[in-house]
């Protein structure tokens, strides 16, 4: 039984609930964060902070986001995760419990902060090294797609679609770009040089995304932030995945047309490898 965190209290999961006028509940009017734990150890905390702050600015939540640390370490201790060798903590907060109506209540209300911790399961390395499929869809989402917002509704569907399809993965595709996948940020590799979405308005900033651009840095892989179309992609030497619990994920089929030779490559081995080696063996 796991225990969350509900406004300023540690519950059991089960005995947590928020009011029906929640805004998170009636308009998705939130923003959240998911950080992976190493060994007990947040991952790369305060590049999520500084996004989460951004996130509540861009929605005029007032609510200081540096005091989820010390909650989000607690989580993982209560679930017996502070040693565990790989780990999630979400956080969200919503701009609070007022009657229902569209425009902000004010005076403003208390926000409404939620948190859990979770064991994940990274997939065996021979799962790994068999490769993973996607699909692509349409990105009808919002054009503030830079805003980890709760409101995920096109990233559900695109997800469910996935499934429905057998694969592990959704691209968005907007305008014949591919940008990003249904919770995990997308590169491609074209003659050994790593192509990934720039930041914009149509993306999450992935704090992974970062990470593996440094990782690529550290071994002499070029990476350019470019836009990559459609064909472009089906035509890739490699494609993979990166994001939290994603980590990086080698995408070796894509709307059923093999990438590359149709296996996984060495630039995506290449950067798990370092990926894991910085972030602490597996099975601790
Ligand atoms: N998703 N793009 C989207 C649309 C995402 O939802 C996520 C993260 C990412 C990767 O970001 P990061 O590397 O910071 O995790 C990219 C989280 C994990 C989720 O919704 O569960």
């Amino acid at each position: 039984m796991s225990v969350v965190y509900l406004n300023g209290e540690y519950l059991q999961a089960e005995r947590a609930t928020v009011s029906v006028g929640d805004r998170g509940f009636l308009f998705g009017d939130g923003v959240y964060e998911v950080t992976a734990a190493y060994g007990g150890r947040l991952f790369r905390w305060p590049e999520h902070l500084r996004r989460l702050r951004r996130g509540l600015a861009a929605l005029r939540i007032d609510f200081a986001p540096d005091r989820l640390e010390p909650i989000q370490r607690e989580l993982l201790v209560r679930n017996g995760l502070e040693s565990a060798s790989v780990a999630s903590v979400y956080v969200q907060v919503t701009r609070g419990v007022a009657p229902r109506s569209h425009a902000f209540p004010s005076p403003p209300v208390e926000p409404t902060v939620y948190g859990f911790a979770n064991r994940y399961v990274r997939p065996a390395r021979e799962r790994w090294e068999e490769g993973f499929e996607a699909i692509t869809v349409p990105d009808q989402r919002w054009a503030l797609a830079e805003i980890k917002a709760i409101a995920l509704l096109p990233n559900c569907l695109a997800q469910q679609a996935a499934t429905e399809a057998g694969v592990s993965d959704a691209i968005f595709v907007r305008d014949g770009i591919a940008l990003e996948g249904s919770h995990n940020n997308l590169f491609c590799v074209f003659g050994g040089e790593l192509a990934t979405a720039p930041k914009s308005n149509y993306i999450l900033p992935g704090i992974t995304r970062d990470f593996v651009i440094e990782l690529a840095a550290g071994l002499g892989i070029p990476v350019r932030e470019r836009s990559v179309g459609l064909g472009e992609l089906y035509g890739a030497d490699e494609v993979f995945f990166t994001g939290t619990t994603t980590e990086v994920r080698p995408c070796i089929r894509v709307d059923g047309r093999p990438i590359g030779n149709g296996q996984v490559g060495p630039v995506a081995r290449k950067l798990f490898d370092s990926f894991l080696t910085a972030t602490g063996p597996p099975g601790r």
